[in-house]
């Protein structure tokens, strides 16, 4: 089984305790350091992302959900996107205190939030056309369950786009591994006050499957066609899935 493994997590079950834990404790801080560790760059790929699903957004029956949705910067890109053609948008997460950020952030929007863990949706199957994934589908205790799972809620052709952090090459590459894994867990540990979580980031990346082989886990869970897309020289990268028929 291929999945999150934060310090001290011995199996599945520990692994999202401590996951949901992390996420509690710096959820009063998380949209600050986030925009503040990554220059704001995090704003461009949420956008970009939510771009390459206009053809499903401007659909005004669309069905959409976000899942690991944490505060809601990549619902909130999905919204802005959609216009006036206002699809049904939802946002999941299991941590109730990323969604009460969430919630205080949406109020007047048609936007909504559901308590879930991703590998036990609470949604029938082929509920959804789009599914997205920003910066969470990382954390899941097992890949493939949480693969299967979102196949499971998406239609027939529905699609799906998991957006996250990649490992880039060359000498950029260099320089980014310096600053990912000294630089950001200094500031964010001091920032938030919470050790944990920063130290957790780039060990959780680099466990991450390679493009290669995440392409290949989605096909196995049933997306007829994978692709990826890296975004900022491979900094971050949107995987995107079609469901087959
Ligand atoms: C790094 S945050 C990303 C939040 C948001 N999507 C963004 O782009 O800023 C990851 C989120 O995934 C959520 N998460 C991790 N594992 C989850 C699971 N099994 N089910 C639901 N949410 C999960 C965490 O609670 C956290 O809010």
């Amino acid at each position: 089984m291929v999945g999150a493994a934060p310090d001290g997590a011995g199996d599945p079950q520990s692994a999202a305790r401590a996951v949901r834990e992390m996420f509690t404790s710096i959820a009063p801080r998380y949209d600050l350091l986030n925009h503040l560790l990554s220059f704001n760059i995090d704003r461009l790929w949420w956008r970009r992302a939510a771009k390459s699903f206009a053809h499903i957004l401007s659909k005004p029956d669309a069905r959409v959900l976000d899942l690991c949705c944490g505060t809601g910067d990549m619902t909130f890109a999905l919204r802005r996107r959609a216009g006036k053609s206002n699809p049904k948008i939802l946002g999941a997460d299991f941590s109730h205190t990323m969604l009460q950020q969430a919630s205080k952030k949406s109020t007047g929007t048609s936007l909504r939030w559901v308590e879930a863990d991703a590998l036990q949706l609470p949604f029938p199957d082929g509920e959804f056309d789009l599914l997205t994934a920003a910066f969470g589908f990382r954390s899941l205790a097992d890949y493939d369950a949480g693969l299967r799972e979102i196949v499971r809620v998406l239609a027939p052709r529905g699609e799906c786009g998991i957006l996250d952090f990649g490992e880039p090459g060359g000498l950029l590459g260099s320089f980014y591994r310096v600053y990912f894994k000294k630089v950001l867990p200094a500031i964010g540990t001091m920032i938030s006050g919470v050790r944990g979580p920063y130290a957790y980031l780039p060990a959780s990346v680099e466990r991450f499957p390679a493009p290669t082989e995440m392409l290949g886990r989605m096909r196995q869970a049933g997306f007829e066609e994978a692709l990826w897309t890296p975004y900022s020289f491979g900094i971050a990268g949107l995987y995107r899935g079609v469901k087959s028929q």
